[in-house]
């Protein structure tokens, strides 16, 4: 088994690259490991390199050949990993479909709230051991949400403080009543993975980061808004398309995250720091 206690694999800071992100260091400038959790195997192996000065652990929410679909993404064991390795920061990159027209496709946004519409995901680690509450008013570190923001702003393109993200079951897309509808409860993006992974690190003590991309703009214009079709209606491969081509944009958007993160960054302790080592502390499955 790997010793993700060995200092050579600690990290402070992890990034999980969604789709169309598998990877972020160049050859050869990372180290690989496979790690095993009381959960089973993450979705993919993690890489530990340097981004922006620091040392990043990276891992693929949909494994490093988008094997895994959004609602067999095995959260626990993803996030159980990172925390093995010592991260207190988890920035999250997401690919979302504006609800809103106030984001349109091309928009970088840092998502402050998320609303759940997920079904039967396991989206705890205390179903055993103490009882634990987590409180969610403010999912997202307050804290490191205002620096990124100001380091993404630096980016000069379409670009949004702030967001609420609904998150669905998928794998389908939604259809235009479900659209417009999370639209009129207050959501300006949608996506299929924000939810159990930041409920799930703040279980750890974990804060998260959000930095979405808008590839799409979900089930698109009505009919009676004048379009015959609305290009920027969402489809996979144009979600696929426009995160290649914006690839550079998002990766260098994270570096610049990356570099606003304190060294001596210190999380909220969201859940009592015993109960979180009693979790790290429970046998891996092989
Ligand atoms: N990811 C990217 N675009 C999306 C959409 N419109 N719905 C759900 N997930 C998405």
């Amino acid at each position: 088994m790997t010793d993700t206690t060995s200092p050579a694999l600690h990290a402070d800071i992890a990034v999980i690259g969604g789709s169309g992100l598998y990877r972020l260091f160049a050859e050869g400038t990372a180290e690989t490991v496979d790690i095993d959790t009381p959960y089973g195997r993450p979705s993919s192996p993690v890489t530990v390199g340097e981004m922006g000065g620091r040392r990043v652990a990276f891992l693929t929410r949909h494994g490093s050949d988008h094997s895994v679909p959004p609602h067999l993404i095995n959260f626990r064991a993803n996030i159980w990993a990172l925390a093995s390795l010592g991260v207190k920061t988890i920035l999250s990159s997401s690919a979302v479909g504006g609800v809103s027209p106030e984001v349109p496709p091309g928009t970088l946004v840092v998502t402050d709230q998320y609303i759940d519409r997920t079904s039967s995901r396991p989206d705890t680690f205390y179903d055993q051991g103490a009882v634990q509450h987590l409180m969610q008013a403010d999912p997202f570190s307050p804290e490191l949400h205002a620096l990124a923001v100001e380091a993404v702003r630096q980016d000069g393109g379409p670009f949004r403080a702030s967001g609420t993200c609904v998150v669905i079951q998928g794998p389908r897309f939604s259809t235009r009543a479900e659209s417009l509808w999370f639209r009129a409860a207050g959501a300006h993006t949608i996506n299929m993975t924000m939810y159990p992974e930041v409920p799930l690190a703040g279980e750890l003590n974990i804060e998260t980061i959000n930095l979405s991309f808008v590839t799409d703009s979900d089930a698109g214009l009505a009919p009676e808004a004048g379009a015959e079709k609305d290009e920027d209606a969402v489809s996979h491969q144009l979600v696929l398309q426009r995160l290649a081509d914006a690839q550079p944009r998002i990766v260098a958007a994270l570096e610049a995250i990356i570099r606003s993160i304190p060294a001596d960054f210190v999380p909220r302790d969201q859940v009592a720091p015993d109960a979180v080592a009693e979790v790290l502390s429970r046998p891996v499955r092989r």
